[in-house]
C-alpha cells in the first residue's frame, strides 16, 4: 500500500530542451501545465547544445512558472501552493541547476517542501495522471531521447529493469537518422510526418534483438538506414523513414509483449517521447488487443518532457518518501533503478 498524495504541487521541468511549470492537485488531477520548447533553438544545429539549452531555461523560466502559476489562479506568492517538485536528473547538468535552484528559491520563500524528483520516474507517473485505476504488474516501455528502458512496474515506486538499449536510445536514433535523411530536429514527429507516405516494406532493416532478456539496440539499424542511402541515392526519402519507423516499432513492440508475457502483467503502458509515435501507439494497441492486454498510451503532450508528470510524482514521493533536503544537487547520472 502507498499513501495518497494530498495538496497542490508545483512541478519543474528544465533536464533537456523543454521549460516546463504546472500545479497538479491530489497527484492526478492538472490545474495548469505550461511548456515551452526549445526546438527554434536547437533546431538549425541538428539536436540539443547544452550550453544553449541552460541559457534557454534562464529566459524561460521565469514567464513559463508565472503562466502555470497564474493558470492555477495564484501568482508569486505561492499561496494554495503546498510543495515544490523538481527534476534533479538525469538530465544535462546546466540544464538541471537552472530548475534546482529555482524550485530552491521557491520553497524557501514559500516555507513548503522541496521534494527531489527523477526524471524517468516522472515519465512512469504520466500513465497514473490519466489513469489513477492502472492494474499491475505493469510492462512498461520508456522510449525517449536519451532513455529506452522495458521495465516491470509492482506499484508506483516499483521497478525492475527488465532490458534497456545497449547503444543508441530510440530517440536518439530516430533524431540521427532524420538528420541523416535531412528531415529535420526534432527526428521523431518529422518521420512519423513522412513515414504515411512511403512504404515500409521497401527496405528490409535490420530488426536487432540482442541478447536473450529483453535488451534493445539501434545503432545497427541506423547504419544499415545510411548504406542503404548511399547505395540507393534516389530512394524516396518516404520509403527510407517509413522503413525505418516500421523497423523500430517492430523489435520495440516485440520486446515489450514478450516482457509483458514473462512477468504475467495485466497491463502495458508506454512512456517517453517516443511513445508519441503514430505508429508505435497503433500497433501496441493492436497486439495487446490480440493478447488479452489492458494497454495504456498517455496523451501525446503527457509523453513528452513535461511538468504535470513531475509534480505527480513529487507529490507521491512527498507522501511515500517525505521531502528533500535544500542541499539536493543535481545527478545527470541518475539511473531509475540504483545498480544493486
Ligand atoms: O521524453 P522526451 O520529450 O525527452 C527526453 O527525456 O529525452 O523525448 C524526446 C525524444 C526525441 O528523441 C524525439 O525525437 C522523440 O522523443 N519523439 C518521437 C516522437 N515525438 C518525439 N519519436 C518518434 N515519434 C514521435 N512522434
Ligand atoms: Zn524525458
Amino acid at each position: 500500500m502507498t499513501n495518497a498524495p494530498a495538496g497542490r504541487v508545483l512541478g519543474i521541468e528544465t533536464s533537456c530542451d523543454e521549460t516546463a511549470a504546472a500545479v497538479v492537485d491530489g497527484g492526478s488531477v492538472i490545474v495548469s501545465s505550461v511548456v515551452s520548447s526549445q526546438i527554434d533553438v536547437h533546431a538549425r544545429y541538428g539536436g540539443v547544445v547544452p550550453e544553449l539549452a541552460g541559457r534557454a531555461h534562464l529566459e524561460l523560466l521565469t514567464p513559463v512558472l508565472a503562466d502555470a502559476l497564474v493558470q492555477a489562479g495564484t501568482d508569486a506568492s505561492g499561496e494554495g501552493i503546498d510543495a515544490v517538485a523538481v527534476t534533479y536528473g538525469p538530465g544535462l547538468i546546466g540544464s538541471l541547476l537552472v530548475g534546482l535552484a529555482e524550485a530552491k528559491a521557491l520553497a524557501l520563500a514559500w516555507q513548503v517542501p522541496l521534494v527531489g524528483v527523477n526524471h524517468l520516474e516522472a515519465h512512469l507517473f504520466a500513465s497514473l495522471l490519466e489513469r489513477p485505476d492502472l492494474e499491475w504488474p505493469a510492462a512498461t516501455l520508456l522510449v525517449s531521447g536519451g532513455h529506452s528502458l522495458v521495465i516491470e512496474v509492482t506499484a508506483p515506486g516499483r521497478y525492475r529493469l527488465l532490458g534497456g538499449t545497449i547503444d543508441d536510445a530510440a530517440g536518439e536514433a530516430f533524431d540521427k537518422v532524420a538528420r541523416f535523411l535531412g528531415l529535420g530536429y526534432p527526428g521523431g514527429p518529422a518521420i512519423d510526418q513522412v513515414a504515411p507516405d512511403g512504404d515500409p516494406t521497401a527496405f528490409a532493416f535490420p530488426r536487432s534483438l540482442p541478447g536473450d532478456e529483453f535488451d534493445l539496440s539501434f545503432s545497427g539499424l541506423k547504419t544499415a538506414v545510411v548504406n542503404a542511402v548511399r547505395r540507393h541515392p534516389d530512394a524516396a526519402t518516404e520509403d527510407v523513414a517509413a522503413s525505418f519507423r516500421q523497423a523500430v516499432v517492430d523489435v520495440l513492440v516485440t520486446r515489450t509483449l514478450d516482457a509483458a508475457r514473462s512477468i504475467g502483467a495485466r497491463s502495458v503502458c508506454l512512456a517517453g517521447g517516443v511513445a508519441a509515435n503514430a505508429l508505435l501507439r497503433s500497433t501496441i494497441e493492436e497486439e495487446c488487443r490480440g493478447a488479452g492486454l489492458q494497454s495504456f498510451l498517455p496523451s501525446r503532450a503527457l509523453c513528452t518532457d513535461n511538468a504535470a508528470m513531475v509534480a505527480a510524482a513529487g507529490a507521491w514521493g512527498l507522501a511515500n518518501r517525505g521531502a528533500s533536503p535544500l542541499t539536493l544537487g543535481a545527478d545527470p547520472n541518475l539511473a531509475l533503478v540504483p545498480a544493486a
